[in-house]
């Protein structure tokens, strides 16, 4: 199930956090696996702000969540995570998703995102869920800052690329409303 994050969730997205990384050491990212998970605290101003959404499992335990922020005129996916355990549930494309609906109440035109070019489970896989890379000349300021504050955060020692989807280009257009996967 894919819900809003409550208070009582955000003590256990740190080691969701931890798990998803881990992945990341077998394409030799150790600094990217390594790298500290958000605290309690930042992730409260998301959820605060209700901007984070959680997948949990048969207990209402979360299993993923996803952060996002407006940035300019966009909603930008600051962060989505699976604990391997339940990887390949399509849990990532649901909060993904969710935070599209979000985006699309709210008229917001794109969602945005910063993501590894070669890791597979990244722009491979953004791209399959309808993402497509940002044009130089359509950065906008926020995301430009976005990516300077990566690269000073050493994130730029692998290619990295920005990514957006038109808000509502995936979202089930069927007119009896069924979900086309
Ligand atoms: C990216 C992530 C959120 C996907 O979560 P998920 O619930 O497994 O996502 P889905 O079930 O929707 O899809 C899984 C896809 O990732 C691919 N994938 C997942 N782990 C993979 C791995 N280790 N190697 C290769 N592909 C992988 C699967 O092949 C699948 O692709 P497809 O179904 O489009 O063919 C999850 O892998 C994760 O948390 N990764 C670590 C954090 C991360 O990199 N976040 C994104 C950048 S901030």
């Amino acid at each position: 199930m894919i819900r809003s994050a409550t208070a009582a969730d955000l003590p256990h997205l740190p080691a969701i956090e931890v798990a998803a990384g881990r992945p990341f050491r077998a394409v030799g990212m150790d600094a990217i696996a390594d790298d500290a998970p958000p605290s309690v605290s930042e992730l409260a101003e998301y959820q605060r702000a209700g901007r984070a959404w959680v997948a949990t499992g048969d207990d209402d335990t979360p299993i993923g969540y996803a952060l996002a922020l407006v940035l300019d005129d966009s909603v930008h996916v600051e962060q989505v995570s699976v604990d391997p355990a339940h990887a390949g549930q399509r849990l990532g494309a649901a909060l993904i998703d969710e935070i599209e609906s979000w985006a699309a109440e709210r008229s917001f035109p794109w969602l945005t995102l910063t993501t590894f070019t070669d890791v597979p489970w990244n722009a491979p896989y953004y791209e399959r869920l309808g993402f497509r890379v940002v044009p130089a000349d359509e950065m906008t300021p926020g995301l430009t800052a976005i990516r300077e504050r990566e690269g000073a955060h050493g994130l730029d020692s692998w290619p990295r690329v920005t990514m957006r989807r038109i808000v509502g280009s995936a979202l089930p257009t069927q007119p009896n409303g069924r979900d086309t996967d």
